[in-house]
């Protein structure tokens, strides 16, 4: 596919859009208003991405036309010359957490060839993923949380115990965290934030082997983008609620609503993943501004050129 056009321009490109809705984001850290967190950090987003020469479309975006005044799938966003390219993004990923001035919160963007990310409806998704380096297929939602332990720690030539799998703290994953109890795995429960859940699994720093669990399916596509950079396997399925969910599923063009969709199904070609931080976190230092100056710390990476790059920015206020 084409993946030329993931040129170097355009990951400085994505590294500014992140960075500006994740400067925005920051004025309300702390403020316990996470709508006015999130449009903060969508019109920032929006406003950059519409200087930058790309005919852009938002393939995940805040929701569907009627319900999402900006940023809605299906918006076109640049110049419209210039190479065309689908948008993956989640302007405030952890808006509670940026209300309640928590670690961890992030602006966060893919961007692939056009037609080439998974159209995700807004829905759940039962996610399971691990880091690179493990024999292909090696983890499967059909399989126990257990299971999936017990098969990790096997191709890792570790105990089961040695394990540490990344799961959102809810209560519909009490049983998710009772399979692995049962195997003595060590859970690492996060309050929010997925997209970061099962990028750490790609990073042997933090100790996190891997990410088991429900959360949003546009998170899904995004770390997937990740993992498309640096390596690692996912496999998600769609969780749908009602039929209204499924009829939206639907007319993303989604016609199985029971499909496993592994990484190269949910991100078919090369990918760009940015992310910025907006709060201090284990991904990414948050923004900061002090003394005039403002500073930011991004991760960019391009899986066309497998190049990882960590930016920081600073410019005066
Ligand atoms: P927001 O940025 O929309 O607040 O999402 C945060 C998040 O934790 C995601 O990372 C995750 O996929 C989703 O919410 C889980 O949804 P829920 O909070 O409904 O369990």
């Amino acid at each position: 596919m084409t993946s030329q056009i993931l040129d170097r321009g355009l990951v400085m490109d994505a590294v500014r859009v992140s960075e500006a809705a994740a400067i925005a984001a920051w004025a309300l850290v702390g403020r316990g208003d996470e709508i006015a967190a999130d449009q903060a950090a969508v019109d920032a987003m929006r406003t950059a991405l519409n200087t930058l020469a790309i005919e852009g479309v938002i393939v995940i975006g805040e929701g569907e036309r009627d319900e999402a005044p900006m940023l809605y799938i299906g918006e076109k966003v640049g110049s419209g010359q210039g190479p065309r390219i689908d948008i993956a993004l989640d302007p405030l990923e952890g808006t509670s957490l940026t209300a309640k001035a928590m670690a961890n919160a992030l602006a966060v963007m893919a961007w692939a060839p056009a037609g080439t990310l998974l159209n995700a409806p807004d829905t759940y998704m039962d996610k399971v993923a691990c880091g690179p380096g493990y024999p292909a297929g090696l983890l499967d939602l059909d399989r126990s949380p257990a299971e999936n332990t017990r098969a990790l720690a096997a191709a890792k030539g570790v105990e089961p115990t040695q394990i540490t799998v990344c799961v959102l703290d809810r209560p519909r994953h009490a049983d998710i965290i009772a399979s692995l109890r049962e195997v003595g795995a060590r859970v690492h429960l996060i309050t929010d934030g997925d997209v970061a859940g099962v990028i750490n699994t790609a990073d042997p720093d933090t100790g996190i082997d891997m990410y088991v669990g429900q959360g949003g399916a546009p998170e899904g596509v995004l770390a997937c983008a990740a993992l498309k950079c640096v390596g690692g396997q996912f496999q998600g399925r769609l969780v749908f609620r009602n039929a209204d969910e499924r009829a939206r599923a639907r007319s993303h063009g989604i016609t199985d609503l029971d499909k496993k969709y592994d990484l190269h199904e949910m991100v078919r070609s090369d990918a760009i993943f940015v992310a910025t931080g907006v709060t201090d976190g284990a991904l990414l230092d948050g923004v900061q501004i002090a003394n005039g100056f403002v500073e930011t710390h991004t991760l960019v990476m391009n899986s066309a050129s497998g190049e990882v790059r960590q930016v920081r920015m600073r410019r005066p206020v």
